[in-house]
């Protein structure tokens, strides 16, 4: 019997001291969210990457890559090239980050990740800029058409896969390369997604394309880390013509998300916007946890909602 007893009480012991870390290891996880969000100031980037350095930015001409463009230029004092499809969006871009600061340097250079697909046409984007000092490399453009599969064309599976996976790839690692041979550190930044993160039913290959992302950045960043600082963004909601400029609650501004890409550069591998998305994020990855059916169910039924909310914004543009 007290041999029972002895036993007993261990197992009580140690489950009570993995509860404990488990207790701590929120606790700790919850002060350094609050930190993380509230109080960073983020890296002063003309010492950490180089006086007078230079910021190439691809799909710089609306949403986050152009907010991008502008707060690099702005806050962080640094010269950008600005790569788009268009060349009259270019220069109206280029004209805003000139209009925000200038003192800075800017270049523009067309480029379709639809169209240019060859190694040599990416090659090009570096060659024609040799002669400047990039020291970060933005992944940015990306697009999302909400669909089933079933309702997906061909074309609009090709146009996802070039854009969201296809470019981001090579450049990566042209500018891995390039960076390679730099004496100050450098940085990639790629723009992924939420929709990454998890299963996405109605936006299957959108979210797959960006899980892609998620998964490459995380695992290159950790095979660089040595000289390049590299981060993927997971945003939820950003207000911008790719969703229809939603109107979720926790949507934030382009330049709010990228103020928090800058704060987050050389601290995390990841970064969301703001602390709510990162909950909300958690919180789904509890239920998929619990339930994958269920999971699956309720971001099926949230891409619905989005399809149409994005629809209808487009057919008031298009009266
Ligand atoms: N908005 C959100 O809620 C959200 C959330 C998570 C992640 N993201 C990601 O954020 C990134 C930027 O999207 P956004 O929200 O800012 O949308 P956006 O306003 O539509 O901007 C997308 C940018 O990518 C460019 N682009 C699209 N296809 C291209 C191509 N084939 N070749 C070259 N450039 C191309 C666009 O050029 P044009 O100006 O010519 O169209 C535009 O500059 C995307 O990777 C998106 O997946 C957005």
């Amino acid at each position: 019997m007290e041999n029972s007893g002895c036993w007993c009480d261990g197992i009580h012991k140690f489950i009570f001291y993995i509860g404990l870390i488990i207790l701590f290891r929120y606790f700790f996880r919850f002060v350094f969210c609050i930190q993380r969000y509230f109080f960073r100031k983020g890296h002063n980037v003309q010492e950490r990457y180089g006086q007078g350095s230079w910021i190439l930015v691809t799909g710089a001409t609306d949403g986050t890559g152009k907010a991008t463009a502008i707060y690099a230029a702005k806050e962080k004092g640094m010269n950008v090239v600005l790569v788009g499809r268009n060349k009259d969006r270019l220069l109206k871009a280029e004209k805003e980050v000139r209009t925000a600061n200038s003192s800075i340097d800017t270049r523009i250079y067309e480029f379709d990740f639809n169209k240019s697909t060859e190694i040599k046409d990416f090659m090009k984007i570096s060659e024609e800029f040799k002669d400047l000092d990039i020291s970060i490399f933005f992944s940015n453009a990306g697009v999302m058409t909400t669909k089933c599969i079933r309702d997906l064309s061909l074309e609009e599976i090709k146009e996802m896969t070039e854009t969201n996976i296809h470019g981001p790839s090579i450049l990566t690692k042209i500018f891995t390369d390039r960076f390679a041979k730099r004496d100050k550190r450098s940085a990639i930044m790629i723009m992924g997604s939420v929709a990454g993160c998890t299963p996405l039913p109605n936006n299957s290959q959108y979210g797959a394309t960006k899980a892609y992302l998620i998964s490459f950045s995380k695992a290159v960043g950790y095979e660089i880390s040595d000289k390049i600082d590299m981060i993927v963004s997971t945003p939820g909601f950003v207000k911008t013509k790719l969703n229809g400029y939603a109107e979720n609650p926790l949507a934030v501004s382009p330049t709010h998300q990228a103020a928090s890409l800058f704060k987050d550069l050389g601290f995390e591998r990841q970064n969301m916007p703001i602390i709510g998305q990162e909950f909300a994020n958690n919180l789904l990855g509890i239920v998929y946890s619990l339930s994958e059916s269920l999971g699956l169910a309720i971001l099926g039924k949230i891409m619905i909602q989005e399809r149409k909310e994005i629809e209808t914004y487009w057919e008031k543009q298009e009266k």
